[in-house]
């Protein structure tokens, strides 16, 4: 029985990407949230039947992480060696199934952004001059004095609110200029999702002057060096953006790259114009496609309060793991912030984790798995077919917000399968009536609410799949089952 229409049938495969952090601290509510809204994505997409390409990753070069292993007493490599860490161990916890951590150290990335240097150069869209303004370390960006925050006689980040540091330099240039209006025509043909964020952009692009790609070695010494003159190194965003394409397999396994490139790219509002704006016009300059689209989302804020290092209220991905993974990630998708900023609460979390995750869904498991285990050593029976239109209607907003990019409304439509299978059971008391083909679609309903949870909580779903004696198995065409069901798991314990 098919349980969805095809999902965006003209493709069939999906590359979807995180930003790749600068591992100069552990990865925080922040970075853990874009990870799971990209593993959530490659998860969804194969649960579709697509192939899947999913890359994430660490930043490691660049005037900041070059002071903040100095700062260490290490070396640059020795430094981002041991943070990279880190974000392995993150991952691995929050259930994070990737298929490539690129580390933009890797030779094959080294090798990929010479190559993608000397082809926009051939093209003529690389020229040397000098370069002087104010450069925020921490954003690893040059800005117009119109842009900074005046305090004093001093000049403050507009994100960091910390002091910029006035540049002046030889240089090379990426006419970035000269791609205006095609970067235009992108944002007008939907390239960023929400579209507002986009929309922020056209004012900017109004004066697009071209960037400086390139940093004296003297000044930066922590870098690629820029192929066309070994006086330099490559600017660190130029460098980051390229792992893109990398980690796909350009320039030297172009069969696949062409299967998965253009990508989906998730980032957070901050690191738009970079994604937005200059990346497009770099692969434009090399000859390749624009990505497909890049979906944004805001920031959280923190019981109220801008998260920051200065303020110490910064959630790290280990004091997150009080609770089990799967139920971070559930809350964070349900109540994370997309087209404005959200906010971060304990006290919210506990009330999701008790209220959805353990009553809801938990008891529900518990109290059908009992019973079928109980009276029934294997159980197969007629569908109900109602009840499976009911749950398709969830499924289908469940798709529609992935399309969308609403992923708190996917993490309602899996919930309200739950809702609804404790409903019938509850309505048709089969331990009373002895109604068979009661308990059998109740399972039914509980392996499809599984299904579709997956992307949210890979962990807890395979558990529930597995109790019943089932596996994950994709999403489009529903086969009809014999349950045996082995196990009523405990999915929530009470917290103390
Ligand atoms: N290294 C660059 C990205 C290069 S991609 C080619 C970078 N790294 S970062 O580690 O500073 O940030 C990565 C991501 O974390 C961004 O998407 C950013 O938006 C996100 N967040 C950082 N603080 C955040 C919040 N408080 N809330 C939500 N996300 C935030 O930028």
């Amino acid at each position: 029985m098919k349980l969805i229409d095809n999902f965006e049938p003209e493709n069939k495969t999906f590359f979807v990407t995180t930003p790749i952090y600068y591992p100069n601290g552990k990865p925080h509510i922040g970075s853990v949230y874009t990870t799971i809204l990209a593993d959530f994505y490659s998860r969804f997409n194969k649960l579709m039947n697509k192939k899947t390409f999913f890359t994430t990753g660490t930043d490691e070069h660049g005037l900041k992480l070059y002071r903040a292993a100095k700062k260490a007493g290490k070396t640059p490599k020795e430094y981002v060696d041991e943070m990279a860490e880190y974000f392995k161990d993150a991952w691995k916890k929050f259930n994070i199934d990737y298929d490539r951590f690129i580390r933009t150290t890797d030779p094959d990335h080294e090798e990929a952004v010479k190559h993608v240097i000397e082809k926009i150069y051939e093209n003529g869209y690389i020229y040397p001059g000098n370069y002087g303004g104010w450069y925020c370390v921490s954003c690893e960006t040059y800005y117009n004095e119109n842009e900074l925050i005046k305090e004093g006689d001093k000049y403050l980040c507009p994100i960091h609110r910390k002091p910029v540091e006035f540049m002046e330099e030889e240089t090379y240039f990426f006419k970035l200029s000269l791609f205006k209006d095609r970067i235009l025509e992108l944002l007008k043909n939907g390239l960023v999702v929400p579209e507002k964020y986009g929309t922020g952009l056209l004012s900017r692009l109004n004066d697009l002057k071209d960037v400086s790609i390139t940093r004296t070695k003297e000044r930066v010494p922590w870098g690629i060096e820029f192929p066309i003159d070994k006086k330099f190194v490559v600017y660190v965003w130029f460098d980051a953006l390229i792992n893109y394409i990398t980690s796909i397999g350009y320039p030297h396994n172009m069969e696949k790259f062409n299967m998965f490139w253009p990508g989906v790219h998730i980032i957070g509002k901050d690191i738009l114009w970079f994604h937005a704006v200059i990346w497009p016009a770099m692969l434009l300059a090399a000859d390749l496609k624009p990505p497909k689209k890049i979906l944004v989302h805001g920031f959280w804020t923190i019981e109220g309060k801008k998260m920051g290092k200065s303020l110490g209220n910064v959630i790290y991905y280990d004091e997150l793991l009080r609770y089990h993974p799967d139920a971070i990630r559930y809350y964070l998708l349900k109540t994370g912030p997309i087209d404005k900023d959200g906010n971060f609460s304990w006290e919210e979390l506990k009330e999701v984790y008790k209220n959805e995750l353990s009553n809801e869904i938990g008891n529900l498991v518990r109290r059908v798995t009992l019973f079928a285990k109980k009276n029934y050593s294997s159980i197969t029976d007629e569908l109900d077919t109602e009840l499976l239109e009911e749950i398709k209607s969830h499924i289908e907003k469940a798709r529609i917000s992935v399309e969308k990019f609403i992923p708190s409304q996917y993490t309602i439509a899996a919930l309200s399968i739950f809702k609804t299978i404790n409903r019938y059971f509850t309505e048709k008391e089969p331990w009373e009536t002895g109604d068979k083909k009661a308990v059998y679609n109740s399972l039914v309903g509980i392996e499809i609410g599984s299904l579709l949870l997956h992307p949210i909580m890979p962990e807890i779903s395979k558990k529930i799949l597995n109790s019943m004696g089932v596996g994950i198995t994709p999403l489009l065409e529903y086969q009809k089952k014999t349950f045996t069901v082995k196990d009523s798991p405990i999915l929530f314990p009470k917290l103390d």
